[in-house]
């Protein structure tokens, strides 16, 4: 089920008060960067890894046929890589929009490639939103994927542009690659 988190997440933080926000992007924000920043670089959170258990009834699925997207997992002692932007707080109102199917937007630190450490701030579609799909076998999650899209485009499309900035990063991550591996098989197959 759909779950607009956009009213939600404009009561959690008041970004007015500040002119200049750190947000820290994982999945479709590190390849798909359709808003202004100021700057913008490689960076690291701790805590957490991907995964393709958030459901996608607004970008690459629909209502009736959702999509899977990323969210983060908890993991003791995991990094997670993305890429951070420095933005004006105006710019939230388009990401909260973007996000907006099941994603609060958490406090975080953020590690910078040259070690500084900044408050700021990520999207997280944790498991008690209405959007959430949860655990699957990679298969499963790869065969929904390949037979997902919406608005945003083909679902298999978001796997193979992350994949593919993540190794433009030279960032590798076993969860995304074992799902764009079943993808590619998927579609030799049919
Ligand atoms: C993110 O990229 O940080 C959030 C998830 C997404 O939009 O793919």
């Amino acid at each position: 089920m759909a779950f607009d988190t956009q009213q939600i997440n404009k009561q959690r933080q008041n970004l007015s008060d500040y002119d200049e926000i750190w947000v820290f992007g994982y999945g479709s924000l590190i390849y798909k960067v359709d808003f202004d920043y100021i700057i913008s670089e490689s960076a690291h959170i701790t805590g957490f890894e991907r995964r393709f258990w958030q459901g996608s009834h607004d970008h690459r699925g629909t209502p009736d046929n959702p999509g899977r997207v990323l969210t983060l997992s908890n993991v003791e002692g995991a990094r997670c890589f993305g890429r951070a932007f420095k933005v004006h707080h105006t710019i939230f109102e388009h990401l909260d929009h973007r996000e907006k199917n099941g994603y609060l937007r958490h406090e975080t630190d953020i590690y910078l490639s040259d070690n500084r450490i900044i408050s700021g701030l990520v999207y997280i579609a944790s498991p008690d939103n209405a959007a959430y799909l949860g655990q699957a076998s990679i298969l499963e999650i790869a065969k929904q994927i390949f037979n997902s899209s919406g608005p945003s485009g083909a679902n298999r499309d978001y796997v193979f542009e992350l994949a593919d900035a993540l190794r433009k990063y030279q960032e590798s991550d076993e969860h995304v690659f074992q799902v764009e591996r079943a993808l590619v098989e998927l579609s030799r197959e049919s």
